[in-house]
């Protein structure tokens, strides 16, 4: 971030089944936050994908009489297609069946191999194949099932190549120290830095009885642990992402993973302990978020309450499904999908206090100054300095990885811009000639702080938001987030009405 440049990346989505909103949630957040760096005119790089190895992956595939490699295929296009829905403007889409990917996996567990950290061990424990993880008989559920999915786990046991994940217990913890926000929030770098204390063992890195994955190197009996293939991805996209350019030098170590509670362990202790091992720079800093609950539990396929966002952006449209998910589920924190909930926050804030207050700038324009935004006649340096103000404010939220208070910092302009129009009264001002000055101020002050409200919306709502811009006669490309300086408007603006912002949405039929 310091160098100008801003790597993001989301998790690599298992291709076992269908996408759904909690998904769509890493997804989208990670690319709010990719939209956000780039209006400050960052050099950013944003990543996303499939993980396609493993047990999990080809047992679903068997389910369905297909090979793991069509299922794959068919599932890796159905989260492609699902980021484009959801608008998100990453620059590559990693699959982990990419030779590109498969040729660094290779490469980086030999540099483990060659650091002195592999060596061939035999294994027994209690297995999860939807976590794709080994659980301590200690923290497993009633009836030896999984903590996190509450299935039934399996005893597995082999000779498998370990790496000696132990030999790090020192190192993390001083990353920890040094690195206070290497996770946020702190509760669970807290959380990491228990893990490591409690005990480190050594990992198992590759699998015997498996085939669907990339072979080891110098064992191709065994196949790579699919998890230390997928975290690989961060990395090796950037190798080959752009056939003769080095995004590696350029964009490593990565600024920011996103990711649920769910994979703490991995991206906060195993990640950087590999890459210790195969001297690479560790990440920047992990944004570990909360679940996206449904009925009272996290949603997921295994749970069987997953939502498919696709009915929702067809109703409501993709910026009401991002601004929903960004705002109602605290960035870090778990929350609730609710249909009703969704719907309230449409009608009652996108629709009544963002979407009217667009028509009523517009409209007053239009009736009282024939449809030209008045020049600034400088009076209202309070709202200028509250404007500078929030955009400071948010971009101090992000930079602290709190989204969410970063959104609702942005709303409060929103707000404030409601409450300028009841105070002021511009249809009783226009009645006066005398008042002429005070109306223009009025109007010249609403449509340049809703042009810094969309600005600051933007990387959540582009779509609408471009829209305002344009409303506004403003030109919809200027989203930068400097433009949002008081007066950095086009001058001589005309408005041009459009249809309703977040039209009213029609009651579903029973
Ligand atoms: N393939 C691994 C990740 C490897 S990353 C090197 C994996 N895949 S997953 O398909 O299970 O996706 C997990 C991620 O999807 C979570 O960490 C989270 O980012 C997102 N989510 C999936 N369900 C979610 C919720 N119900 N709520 C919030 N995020 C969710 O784990």
């Amino acid at each position: 971030m310091a160098d100008g440049t801003f790597y993001v990346t989301t998790p690599i989505y298992y291709v076992n089944a269908e996408p759904h909103i909690g998904h769509a949630y890493s997804t989208i957040m990670a690319d709010v936050l990719a939209r956000h760096h780039r209006q400050r005119g960052e050099d950013v790089w944003y990543l996303t994908g499939t993980d396609e190895h493993g047990d999990k992956v080809a047992r679903s595939a068997a389910a369905l009489g297909r090979t793991p490699r069509e299922h794959a295929d068919a599932l890796s296009a159905r989260f492609r297609a699902l980021g484009e829905r959801l608008e998100a403007t990453n620059d590559f889409f990693i699959r982990t069946t990419d030779a590109g990917h498969v040729a660094v996996v290779q490469a980086l567990v030999e540099r483990m191999r060659a650091a002195g950290d592999i060596y061939k061990g035999s294994y027994g424990g209690w297995y999860c194949t939807a976590c794709e993880a080994f659980y301590a008989e200690d923290d497993l559920g009633e009836g030896k099932t999984c903590p996190i999915h509450g299935t039934p786990v399996e005893w597995l046991e082999e000779e498998n190549w370990f790496f000696r994940l132990s030999a790090y217990r020192e190192p993390l913890l001083a990353l920890y120290a040094e690195r206070p926000d290497f996770i946020t929030p702190s509760h669970r770098l807290n959380e990491a830095r228990r893990s490591v204390e409690v005990s480190l063992e050594d990992l198992s890195i590759s699998r015997s009885q498996i085939d669907w994955g990339v072979p080891v190197p110098w064992d191709p009996d065994q196949v790579v642990y699919v998890w230390v293939d997928a975290l690989i991805n961060y990395y090796s996209a950037l190798t080959y992402a752009r056939p003769g350019e080095d995004l590696a030098s350029r964009y490593w170590p990565a600024d920011v993973h996103v990711m649920a509670k769910d994979i703490l362990r991995f991206h906060g202790v195993i990640w950087p302990a590999m890459l210790m091992s195969a001297g690479i720079e560790v990440p920047r800093r992990l944004a570990v978020h909360g679940y996206v609950l449904k009925g009272g539990e996290r949603m997921s396929k295994t749970t069987g309450n997953v939502v498919d966002p696709n009915p929702f952006i067809e109703r409501y449209g993709i910026d009401a499904l991002r601004y929903y998910l960004a705002r109602e589920i605290r960035f870090g924190e778990d929350g609730t999908f609710t249909a009703e909930g969704f719907e309230a926050r449409y009608s009652r804030e996108l629709a009544n206090e963002l979407g009217n207050l667009l028509n009523r700038v517009t409209s007053m324009v239009e009736r009282y100054r024939d449809g030209a935004v008045p020049a600034d006649p400088g009076g209202d340096g309070e709202l200028a300095g509250a404007v500078e103000g929030t955009v400071a404010t948010v971009v101090a939220h992000v930079d602290a990885l709190d989204l969410t208070r970063a959104l609702e910092e942005a709303w409060g302009l929103v707000r404030r811009l409601n409450q300028l129009v009841e105070e002021r009264a511009p249809w009783t001002l226009a009645k006066d000639p005398q008042r002429a000055r005070e109306l223009d101020q009025t109007l010249y002050s609403l449509a340049e702080g809703l042009r810094a409200v969309a600005i600051l919306l933007w990387p959540v709502m582009p779509g609408s938001c471009e829209r305002i811009m344009t409303a506004l006669g403003q030109d919809p490309a200027e989203v930068a987030l400097a433009a949002a300086a008081w007066g950095a408007g086009r001058a001589g603006a005309r408005v041009a009405p459009a249809d309703q912002l977040f039209p009213r949405v029609e009651e579903e039929a029973a």
